[in-house]
């Protein structure tokens, strides 16, 4: 299983911007870059193109989009189809985001449709879960992965390929804050995690990646790649410089 070192660039960069860091990561990158490591970059919807023509010809880069819609086309003012990812070269979507959860309002039943249409449609797609602070406070780690994670996969056929699907662990607290999730809160919330994917996939649940993400930086990459069961990383922040996310691709 290769681990996935996916940057999620939010709502930044435009056109030129976007081009300069995919190639300053290249450039910084791609040469070093292990066998049993894959890159990702989800940039804005009007930078795709822009991003995947510089990782397109590259061995073990590609491209994602940061949400899609679950129709193929039609009258759904400011939405993006699976299709039209894939057209501007994206092979992956995310979906269940916690600014999609929290912010833009998005439900776990709607979650978890989307889910299910981005695999059929063809995209790899990356269901983010986590919990909020209070959740944590109160105990509810376990109960929030588990609701969050059945809704999220509840129409995805139980033999997907688990290269196509992947669970973030993101937990709301640690994104943009600069507060990482200590390796305890890690491994406890990756092994829980683990344990509801093989409830439901039986042993294809160990083939499924599970990346952490929140406030991942070089200095504290390393260690978080090696705890077990993470299989990757999503980085936001420390993504949109070139320089500082090869520092993590490599770490
Ligand atoms: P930060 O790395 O900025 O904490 O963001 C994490 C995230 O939300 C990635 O999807």
């Amino acid at each position: 299983m290769k681990k996935l070192m996916a940057a999620n660039w939010k709502m930044f960069k435009t056109w030129d911007d976007a081009r300069a860091t995919a190639q300053e990561l290249v450039d910084l990158s791609a040469s070093a870059l292990p066998d049993d490591r894959e890159v990702l970059i989800c940039p804005p919807f009007t930078a795709i193109k822009a991003v995947s023509e510089v990782l397109g010809p590259v061995p073990g880069f590609s491209v994602g989009g940061q949400d899609f819609y679950v129709r193929e086309e039609g009258a759904f003012t400011g939405e993006i189809s699976p299709a039209m990812l894939k057209d501007v070269g994206a092979g992956f979507g995310l979906t269940g985001h916690s600014e999609r959860r929290h912010v833009l309002g998005e439900s776990d039943a709607y979650v978890g449709e989307k889910t299910a249409y981005g695999l059929a449609a063809g995209l790899k797609v990356i269901l983010c879960v986590g919990e909020m602070i209070e959740e944590r406070k109160a105990g509810q780690v376990e109960d929030v992965l588990e609701r969050q994670i059945r809704a999220g996969v509840a129409d995805v056929a139980r033999d997907v390929d688990p290269n196509d699907l992947c669970v973030a662990y993101e937990p709301v607290w640690a994104i943009g804050t600069g507060e990482v999730a200590g390796p305890r809160e890690i491994l406890e919330a990756h092994a829980s995690t683990r344990k509801i994917l093989q409830s439901l996939f039986g042993d294809n649940a160990n083939e499924i990646r599970i990346l952490y993400g929140g406030s991942v930086k070089p200095a504290n990459c390393a260690e978080i790649i090696a705890l077990d069961n993470v299989d990757g990383v999503l980085v936001g922040g420390a993504s949109l410089q070139g320089e500082s996310f090869s520092q993590i691709v490599l770490a």
